[in-house]
């Protein structure tokens, strides 16, 4: 004990549940609002005779975890959907699934941080030292011994009737508590280490930085170099291991690099769907249910992405690129189009391997036998489409011509009802003044139509990407085709 004059409180020793849960109970009656109660077990009830308040903590941490998530998806709602838009599988950029882990962790990282420190500042930490722990009796507090304590600046305290209603409590034992006489503030040895190691710790960080910053010849130090060094041929640089120079060999003269292509001599027909140039009318492969599912199942796979599920054309690959406003995309064909029921087996085939114009071929992905699979799913569906009633009457060169069109996949891009696809409508066409890029306009004659096959993109219609191939027709062609853009003329 120190002969400090300044009192800390009083301390009343209670020895059992019942006494100190009686004297709480007066003490909050008297009107005491700076006392605590210390007790070795929590006791049940202690804090409602003591009048304590719920805690505010969880509302913090609430409010905190709110915080957090909210700012964890706005942030990647701001990096994923406006700063670095990134397309994953054709995903939305703001997926909320794919935020749903960061917006945990920071949830999480928000309350707990919150949670932590609130419950310092609540309690008044960090404190230097308690006087109580100075009380040789008070060491009971964690054994068998309940101890109330009324603080001097509570505005009720007084030195004389405190005690006594400690006291009249049934205290076994009434104390004074002084302060200390040493001073309440650290000690300067302790601030001094404090600062010392706080500046030391700066320094390797000022290593690093300064390393960081530095120019070297050496590569930087690689504490844990992974397979950052390692001996190997870099695209594009010379190697001294061949005559050449080359690291890699160049192809040998009459080999394949594909397995598919390897074995085309031995079967033309199966893996690239023609024999002698001329497309197979019949696949190699036997239509049967099991086959068709097979093809079914591969298309959901393979081609549903840009083909859609129901082979309409529109895909969540080409719905996408439309909401992106992608200005060079081209629509996946719908595949009920009328121009593939007249293609041949063959010719499927051969579009499902080596691509078709704007679409690359699937024959490294998808097996010879998996694509006559999907070719049959296709010809399957294309059966239920109506191709309407056929006029008798009409010019067979109109039928010849819409045959072209069909075949040479004009219908890909032009339509023939007036709506304009990737290119003008062919109605209407024939004849017309035609506006084009630059201004001028000119009439969509014959020789018109001519230059429009075989340089297609010199004379621009207004409005329109220069996407058209150079079509090359016979002249039997070109005159159906005439006679058949005839016929849609007004
Ligand atoms: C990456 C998107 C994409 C995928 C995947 C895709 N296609 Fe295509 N496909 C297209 C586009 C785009 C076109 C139109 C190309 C054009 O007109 O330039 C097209 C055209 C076609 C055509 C029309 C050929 C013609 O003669 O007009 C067929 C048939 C076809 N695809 C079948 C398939 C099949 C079968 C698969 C699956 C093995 C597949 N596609 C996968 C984008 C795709
Ligand atoms: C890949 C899409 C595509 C295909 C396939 C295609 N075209 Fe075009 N075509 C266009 C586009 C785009 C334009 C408009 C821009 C231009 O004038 O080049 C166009 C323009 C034309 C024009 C001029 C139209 C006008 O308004 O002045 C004619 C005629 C034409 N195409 C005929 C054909 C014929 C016949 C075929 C089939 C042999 C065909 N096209 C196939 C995309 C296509």
């Amino acid at each position: 004990m120190s002969n400090s004059e300044k009192l800390h409180g009083v301390l009343g020793e209670f020895e059992s549940v019942d006494q100190i849960l009686a004297a709480a109970e007066m003490v909050k009656n008297s009107g005491y609002t700076k006392w605590d109660c210390y007790t070795p077990l929590p006791v049940h009830g202690l804090d409602a005779a003591m009048g304590v308040k719920e805690t505010r903590l969880p509302w913090v941490v609430l409010i905190a975890g709110i915080t957090g998530g909210a700012l964890g998806l706005l942030m990647q709602y701001w990096m994923n959907g406006i700063d670095y838009k990134m397309i994953i599988s054709g995903k939305p950029m703001n997926s909320l699934p794919a935020s749903i882990p960061v917006v945990f962790e920071t949830t999480v990282l928000f309350a707990s941080i919150a949670a932590f420190l609130s419950m310092w500042i609540f309690n008044g930490l960090p404190k230097w030292f308690n006087p109580l722990a100075r009380m040789e009796r008070f060491a009971r507090a964690t054994d068998d011994r309940f101890f109330v304590a009324l603080s001097a600046k509570d505005p009720n305290f007084d030195v004389k009737t405190s005690s006594a209603l400690l006291e009249s409590c049934g205290a076994s034992a009434v104390e004074f508590v002084e302060e200390p006489d040493e001073p309440a503030a650290v000690p300067t040895s302790i601030k001094a280490t404090m600062a010392t190691v706080a500046m030391l710790a700066l320094i390797p960080l000022a290593l690093i930085m300064s390393e960081r910053g530095a120019i070297k010849k050496q590569p930087r130090l690689h504490l844990v170099p992974d397979m950052d060094f390692q001996e190997k041929f870099r695209a594009q640089s010379v190697s001294g291991l061949f005559a050449d120079g080359r690291a890699a060999r160049p192809q040998i003269a009459g080999t394949f690099a594909l397995e598919d292509d390897a074995l085309v001599g031995k079967d033309p027909g199966f893996y690239t769907g023609k024999v002698d140039g001329e497309y197979l009318t019949e696949a190699p492969i036997a239509y049967s249910d099991a086959i068709l599912a097979r093809g079914e199942e591969r298309y959901g796979i393979s081609c549903a992405p840009c083909h859609g599920g129901d082979a309409n054309g529109k895909g969540p690959v080409h719905n996408r690129a439309v909401e992106l406003g992608s200005p060079m995309w081209i629509q996946p064909t719908d595949l009920h189009s009328e121009h593939l029921t007249i293609q041949p087996i063959g010719q499927l085939f051969e579009s499902i391997s080596v691509g078709v114009r704007n679409m690359p071929g699937y024959a490294k992905t998808v097996s010879a036998k998996d694509r006559w699979a999907i070719a049959h799913y296709l010809q399957s569906i294309q059966s239920t489409v109506d191709t309407g009633p056929v006029d008798p009457n009409a010019d067979p060169g109109i039928a010849a011509g819409k045959l072209v069109y069909m075949s040479k996949a004009c219908m890909a891009c032009h339509t023939t009802d007036g709506s304009p696809l990737l290119a003008p409508s062919f109605k209407g066409l024939f004849g017309s003044e035609r506006e084009l890029e630059g201004g001028t306009t000119i009439t969509a004659d014959e020789a018109y139509i001519k230059d429009s096959l075989l340089n297609p993109t010199a004379k621009l219609a207004k409005g329109f990407q220069p996407l058209m191939p150079p079509a090359v027709l016979t002249d039997q062609e070109f005159a159906d085709l005439i006679t058949f853009l005839k016929s849609l003329a007004d």
